[in-house]
């Protein structure tokens, strides 16, 4: 194995909940309610993709023009900017600081394939963006998850054939992206029908040791 591609919101930090609070936020001031379980279909979505699913949700999808939407879009991102300015080191998921460093000093690539386009920030507020040899920027993106093109797009930037990596992620979308795209794929707490290569139900489980015995069994 050459590279590893990790997702980042539900994989290196737990931002969900404060995507789960701006969304909320935002489509209540316009009558629509939504709850957690309907937030799982939000993991992975790109930010105008979740308002859109939401605006159908809701029935509201007609009532909108492009230009209001932007401004939803941009609405809730302000009030996710806020939420998610305090973060520090202690927002790092259990385990994996050490698990980045085994990937380090074992000479292992490491890049970030998240549909975030806030991922730089957050690397930046954990103090973790040194370990990434690249971040795949969503903007240039055509497709987001499942489509496999952010994974596709993560290997050829570490020079990586996607047999040789694997990718982690917490969605649905994400492990449908991985699989598609071809590399080795890890799901954090995923349902069994998602189909990832290996389940852990915790970042704690996480270690170079374990997923190259798992890559390696795979064949
Ligand atoms: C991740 C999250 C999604 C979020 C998307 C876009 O994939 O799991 O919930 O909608 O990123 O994030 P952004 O920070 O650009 O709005
Ligand atoms: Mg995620």
């Amino acid at each position: 194995m050459k590279a590893v591609v990790f997702d980042l919101d539900g994989v290196i930090t737990d931002t969900a909940k404060y995507h789960f609070r701006a969304w909320k936020h935002l489509a209540e001031s316009i009558g629509i309610h939504i709850d957690e379980a309907f937030n799982e279909h939000l993991k992975g979505i790109g930010r105008m993709d979740s308002l859109e699913r939401i605006l159908k949700f809701g029935g509201r999808a007609p009532d909108f023009s492009e230009e209001e939407k932007s401004r939803l879009a941009e609405q809730k991102n302000e009030d996710y900017r806020r939420l998610i300015a305090a973060m520090t080191p202690n927002d790092i998921l259990p385990g994996i600081q050490d698990f980045l460093e085994e990937l380090r000093n074992a000479g292992i690539k490491i890049g970030l394939a998240s549909a975030s386009k806030n991922g730089p920030f957050i690397l930046k507020s954990l103090q973790i963006s040194s370990y990434f040899d690249t971040i795949v920027d969503p903007a240039k993106l055509k497709k987001g998850k499942p489509d496999p093109e952010i994974f596709s797009t993560a290997a050829v930037q570490l020079g990586a054939e996607p047999r040789e990596c694997a990718g982690i992620e917490d969605a649905v979308a994400g492990i449908q992206s991985i699989n598609a795209a071809g590399l080795f794929s890890v799901g954090v707490g995923v349902p069994e029908d998602a189909r990832p290569d290996w389940r852990v139900a915790s970042t704690l489980e996480l270690t170079w040791d374990s997923l190259r015995k798992h890559w390696i069994e795979k064949g």
